[in-house]
């Protein structure tokens, strides 16, 4: 609907309005349930691991402006900073929260910008996959010692090879892992490696990247003697993009003063303004940060960890019976896919082009993701934010559609 007509219906209404609302805000109220119905009806479904689709009343939390130092606005940084912690399951006393400006990359580089001393430092890094990578990217670009030690793609990090470096190498001070290695769509089990690294090297800071997991994926900092993790407003917790956050011991990030080689992702100064005014040192992401606020409260009310868990769960098994009825195959094993994202292999027909598949499952509103593996031709469907089962239940329906368009029969032969 456009503004104009929006604006002419709301003028017609006026006369009906009760006086001691103002014109403008009932025009408003009125272009906003307009404008949301409409673009609800347009609504793609994002089967994406970010950014991802959120609900109707975590977008419209957005529609207000407010200064960085209304008391409100820092009344909701609090409020997050506090729910964090919470949803963490770690103690205020041991743990802060700290939220950053900026996509979920630049609170991990915030990690080792800030956390990674410059001098008698080493990383190590486990990957398996290219998040794992990037980490090492992250580190090459800011000149940190890293090695990186390297896992197929479709398997978990090793405990067996874990401890065998660890017992091999004893001046790593920092060691970094994925949860969810949104590459493949794998877990891999922190908990054990974080055993396993203080173990070995009690004094080293262990960095978890839980990007894609955190708030659906259980987490144990304790069990997993986990110093630091990261991850995004636009994952499982479904707020909208536009910032990250670290949940970190503060203890470990109490040594970090002076380490940062960035101004705006040093996570020490950036705790400490927060701790001090409840302010950002720089514009903060405002209509963001009230979209999360709201997500938030959305996320306590599903249940927490358990109920968005289940509902996840639920999406990834009509998934990925669905799949398996329409012939595509998985690439990962069951025992280690996780429920967030799911890898299929191209189908082996002559007529299956990715950029076809997409483009017409997009026509429908169903946007799916190319792959990302180093060895196999994949795509990925997530199943992560808001959806639901039959939103599941449709893009299957669309996928059979859309195979035999392409003319490709259906159940595929492999
Ligand atoms: C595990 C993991 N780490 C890091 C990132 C990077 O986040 P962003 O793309 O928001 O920078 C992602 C993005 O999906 C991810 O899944």
């Amino acid at each position: 609907m456009s503004l104009r007509l929006c604006v002419r219906l709301a003028r017609r209404s006026v006369p009906l309005l009760r006086p001691q609302v103002g014109i403008s805000e009932e025009m408003g109220r009125l272009c906003r349930s307009l404008s949301t119905s409409h673009s609800h009806k347009a609504e793609k479904k994002l089967f994406t691991p970010g950014p991802l689709g959120t609900s109707l009343t975590v977008r419209q939390a957005m529609l207000q402006d407010l200064g960085s130092r209304d008391v409100n606005f820092i009344n909701v940084i609090k409020k997050i900073r506090a729910d964090l912690l919470n949803i963490a399951e770690v103690s205020p006393s041991e743990f802060t929260s700290v939220l950053l400006q900026g996509s979920g990359t630049f609170a991990v580089e915030s990690i080792f910008q800030t956390t990674v001393p410059h001098t008698g430092a080493k990383v190590l890094i486990l990957e398996n996959g290219v998040y794992g990578r990037r980490m090492k990217t992250i580190c090459d670009t800011l000149a940190i010692p890293a090695h990186m030690e390297s896992f197929p793609e479709d398997s978990r990090v090793d405990l067996g090879r874990v401890e065998s470096v660890l017992k091999g190498d004893i001046s790593f001070t920092h060691v970094a892992i994925v949860q969810c290695e949104t590459t493949s769509g794998l877990f891999n089990d922190v908990e054990s490696v974080g055993k396993l690294v203080k173990k070995y090297v009690p004094s080293c800071t262990y960095f978890v990247d839980a990007m894609s997991s955190f708030g659906a994926v259980p987490v144990d900092f304790s069990t997993g003697n986990i110093d630091v993790l990261v991850s995004s407003a636009n994952k499982c917790l479904q707020g909208v993009p536009g910032f990250g956050f670290a949940v970190i011991r503060k203890d470990t990030l109490s040594r970090c003063k002076g380490n940062s080689r960035s101004l705006s992702l040093d996570l020490y100064d950036q705790c400490d303004a927060l701790d001090k005014t409840s302010q950002f040192r720089f514009t903060p992401a405002t209509h963001t940060m009230l979209a999360f606020s709201q997500a938030l409260d959305e996320f306590r009310q599903e249940g927490g960890v358990h109920g968005r868990r289940q509902r996840y769960t639920e999406n990834c098994r009509v998934l990925r019976e669905g799949m398996t009825r329409l012939g595509f195959r998985p690439y990962l094993k069951d025992d280690v896919a996780g429920y967030i994202i799911t890898s299929y292999f191209y189908p082996q027909h002559p007529n299956f082009s990715f950029p076809e598949f997409y483009r017409r499952l997009n026509d429908k509103d169903d946007v799916i993701y190319p792959g990302k593996l180093l060895k196999a031709d994949c795509f990925r469907i997530g199943t992560i934010g808001h959806l639901f089962p039959e939103d599941v239940e449709r893009l299957l329906r669309n996928i059979e559609v859309v195979c035999r368009d392409m003319g490709m029969q259906v159940p595929l032969e492999n």
